[in-house]
C-alpha cells in the first residue's frame, strides 16, 4: 500500500475529524477536559471543522493516505497531523495571523451558540492547561528563531503502528532540519507515545501537571533537535 503525505483541504475534513475523535478517544488530556456524560460529538465535530479550515491557510494541516483507491473513489483519511511554523521571538504577530485567530475564535463562539453551550468542555480546565502550556513553554524554549510546534497527532486505530505516524512527523521534521530549526511537543499520554517520539528525535524536557482539585492529568513536554545526518 502505497501512501502519500499531503495538504488538508476541504473535502478531507469529515475523514481527519473521524480519525481524530477514534485515535483520542481513551486520550488522558481528553477525558480530563471533557465531562464524558455531556460530551457532545456534534459540537466537538463543529469545533474540530472550524480548526481544520483555520488550519488550511495558517497552520501545516496535513493528512496521510493512500496514493490510489481502486475505484477510484476517495480515499480514506489514515492520519493527520497539524504543526504551527516556527515564529521567531522578536517579530511581532502579522495582522494577517491576528485576525484570522479572531476569526477561529468567532466561529467558535458560534458553534458554542448553536449547541448551546461548550458540549462538555470543562473551560476551567482548559484555561488550567493552556496557563500550564504557557508556562512551560516559556521556560523551554530558549531558541529565538522559535519552534515547530506539532499541535495535533492521530492514526487511526487499524493504521497504527505501520510507520504511518512516522511519514506525517518527517513531512516537518526534515524540513526543521534543513532549516536548522527545533520542533517541540506535548504528549498527553506517556505510555507508549514517549517511546514513539523518542524514536522520532524528541527527548523529555518537562512534565507538566495540569491539576484541577483532585484531578490532575500529566503532559510531556517534548523538543527534538535539528538532524544534520
Ligand atoms: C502516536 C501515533 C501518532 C504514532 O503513529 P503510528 O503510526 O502509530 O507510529 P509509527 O508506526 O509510525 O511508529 C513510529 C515509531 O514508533 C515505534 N512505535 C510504534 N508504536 C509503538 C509502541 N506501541 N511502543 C513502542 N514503540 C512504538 C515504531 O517502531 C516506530 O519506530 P521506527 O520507525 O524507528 O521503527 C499514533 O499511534 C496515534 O495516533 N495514537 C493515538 C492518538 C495519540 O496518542 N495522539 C498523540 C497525542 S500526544
Amino acid at each position: 500500500m502505497a501512501i502519500e503525505v499531503v495538504d488538508l483541504t476541504e473535502a478531507d475534513i469529515p475523514g481527519v475529524i473521524q480519525v481524530i475523535q477514534q485515535a483520542f478517544s481513551d486520550d488522558p488530556y481528553f477525558k480530563w477536559v471533557f465531562d464524558e456524560p455531556s460530551f457532545n460529538a456534534q459540537r466537538n465535530y463543529d469545533s474540530l471543522a472550524a480548526r481544520c479550515r483555520w488550519g488550511i491557510n495558517n497552520a501545516i494541516f496535513q493528512v496521510a493516505k493512500e496514493t490510489t483507491s481502486p475505484n477510484n473513489s476517495p480515499t480514506p483519511i489514515l492520519g493527520v497531523s497539524c504543526w504551527l511554523a516556527p515564529h521567531p521571538s522578536n517579530q511581532p504577530e502579522s495582522w494577517y495571523s491576528w485576525t484570522q485567530s479572531w476569526l477561529l475564535s468567532f466561529r467558535q463562539l458560534i458553534t458554542n451558540i448553536r449547541h448551546r453551550g461548550h458540549g462538555g468542555l470543562r473551560t476551567n480546565r482548559y484555561w488550567i492547561w493552556k496557563t500550564r502550556q504557557q508556562e512551560a513553554q516559556a521556560s523551554i524554549w530558549d531558541d529565538p528563531r522559535g519552534y515547530y510546534f506539532c499541535n495535533i497527532v492521530a492514526v487511526s486505530p487499524e493504521a497504527q503502528g505501520k510507520g504511518v505516524g512516522r511519514m506525517l512527523f518527517e513531512a516537518v521534521t526534515k524540513r526543521a532540519d534543513r532549516e536548522g530549526v527545533k520542533c517541540y511537543l506535548e504528549s498527553s499520554k506517556n505510555v507508549p507515545n514517549v517511546m514513539i517520539y523518542e524514536r522520532m528525535g524528541f527527548e523529555m524536557k518537562m512534565e507538566m501537571e495540569c491539576r484541577d482539585g483532585e484531578d490532575a492529568c500529566m503532559l510531556y513536554c517534548m523538543v527534538r533537535e535539528p538532524k544534520t545526518e
